[in-house]
C-alpha cells in the first residue's frame, strides 16, 4: 500500500514537472527529443547578432507580435499564399517586422538535428530570450512545448497590436486583454531599450507633441523630415541602442521617449512612479521584465495534439 501510494506520488510529481507549473509548458519539454536545441538556437543567434546587433531586437519584437495575435503559436511566421492572407502584411507588421531569415536558418539546423520535433513557436521564444541576453540583458528559463498554428489572421494582427500613437489607457487595455497587467506592460516596454524605428512611427510625436525634450526632438528631426523619409531609421533608445539596459526609462524621465506611446508611460499618469523606479534600479526592471516575458510567452499556447510541428516555419505542413 505504502509503495503503491509512493509510486502514485512519484508519478504525479513527475507529471507536474513534465507539464510545467501552468499545467502546459515545461522547461524540459525537448530534453530527450532534442537535447541540443538550446545550444543550436544560442549559437545561431550569436552569429546573427554579431553580424547585426539590431537582429536581437528584431527577433524580440517578432516574438511579441506572435504572442499578441492568437497566442504564441508561430502564426506570424506564415507567408501569405494565393489562398491565404496571414499576419506579415498586417498594418503593424508590413515593412516593419524582420528576422524571418534568421528563424529559417535556426529551424533548418534544428530539423537537421531533430526532425519534426521542435515547433517554430518554441524556436522563436528561445531566440527572443537569447537576443536579449546577447545584447547584455538577462537570461531566463524558457518554458517549452508550444505547437504551431495551422492558420494566421491578418485582422487579428491589425486589432491586437498597440500602435505608436496609443494612449496610456489603450496600452493598459490592450495588454489587459492578453492577461498582462499595467506593470507587465511597462516592464515589457523596456524592450524599446534596443532596436530601431522608422520615421513614420514617431513623426507626429517629434513635430506635434509638447511633452518632448526640445533638443531631442531637434536631433530626431534631422533625419525625419516633416514629409518624406518615412523609412529613415532612428534608435529607439537615444543612449545605448544596442545594449539591453534601463536607459529607456531614463529617457522617458527626461522626455526623450521616441514614440508618443512610450512617453505616455511617463506623462503624469499611473505608470510614472514605476518608470522612475526602473530608471534608477536596473535590477528591479530586469526582474520584472523577465517575469513579464515568461507571462507573455504563456499567452494561449497550442499544446498536446493541437496545431502541428511545422517543418518549414513559413508554411503549414
Ligand atoms: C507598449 C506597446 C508597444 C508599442 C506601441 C510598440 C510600438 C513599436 C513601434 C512603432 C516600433 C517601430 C516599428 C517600425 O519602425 O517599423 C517598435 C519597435 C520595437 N518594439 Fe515595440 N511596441 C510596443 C511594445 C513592445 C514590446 C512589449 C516589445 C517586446 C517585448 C517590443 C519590442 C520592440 C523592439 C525590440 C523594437 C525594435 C525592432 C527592430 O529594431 O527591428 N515592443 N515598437
Amino acid at each position: 500500500m505504502a509503495s503503491s501510494s509512493n509510486t502514485l506520488f512519484c508519478f504525479l510529481a513527475l507529471s507536474i514537472i513534465a507539464l510545467g507549473a501552468n499545467g502546459q509548458l515545461s522547461s524540459t519539454f525537448y530534453s530527450t527529443t532534442c537535447p541540443n536545441l538550446q545550444t543550436i538556437v544560442r549559437s545561431a543567434m550569436a552569429r546573427a547578432v554579431a553580424q547585426e546587433a539590431r537582429m536581437g531586437a528584431s527577433i524580440l519584437r517578432l516574438f511579441f507580435h506572435d504572442c499578441f495575435v492568437n497566442g504564441c503559436d508561430g502564426s506570424i511566421l506564415l507567408d501569405d499564399t494565393s489562398t491565404f492572407t496571414g499576419e506579415k502584411n498586417a498594418g503593424p507588421n508590413a515593412n516593419s517586422v524582420r528576422g524571418f531569415n534568421v528563424i529559417d536558418t535556426i529551424k533548418s539546423q534544428v530539423e537537421a538535428s531533430c526532425p519534426a520535433k521542435v515547433s517554430c513557436a518554441d524556436i522563436l521564444a528561445l531566440a527572443a530570450r537569447d537576443g536579449v541576453n546577447l545584447l547584455g540583458g538577462p537570461t531566463w528559463t524558457v518554458l517549452l512545448g508550444r505547437r504551431d498554428a495551422k492558420t494566421a489572421s491578418q485582422s487579428a494582427a491589425n486589432n491586437n497590436l498597440p500602435g505608436p500613437s496609443s494612449s496610456l489607457q489603450t496600452l493598459i487595455t490592450m495588454f489587459g486583454n492578453k492577461g498582462l497587467t499595467a506593470k507587465d506592460m511597462t516592464a515589457l516596454s523596456g524592450a524599446h531599450t534596443i532596436g530601431q524605428a522608422r520615421c513614420t512611427t514617431f513623426r507626429s510625436h517629434i513635430y506635434s507633441d509638447t511633452n518632448i525634450n526640445a533638443a531631442f526632438a531637434a536631433t530626431r528631426k534631422q533625419t525625419c523630415p516633416q514629409s518624406g523619409g518615412d523609412n529613415n531609421l532612428a534608435p529607439i533608445d537615444v543612449q545605448t541602442p544596442t545594449r539591453f539596459d534601463n536607459a529607456y526609462y531614463q529617457n522617458l524621465v527626461g522626455q526623450r521617449g521616441l514614440f508618443h506611446s512610450d512617453q505616455e508611460l511617463f506623462n503624469g499618469g499611473s505608470q510614472d512612479s514605476l518608470v522612475s523606479t526602473y530608471s534608477t534600479s536596473a535590477s528591479t526592471f530586469i526582474s520584472d521584465f523577465v517575469n513579464a516575458m515568461v507571462k507573455m510567452g504563456n499567452i494561449s499556447p497550442l499544446t498536446g495534439t493541437n496545431g502541428e510541428i511545422r517543418l518549414n516555419c513559413r508554411k503549414i505542413n
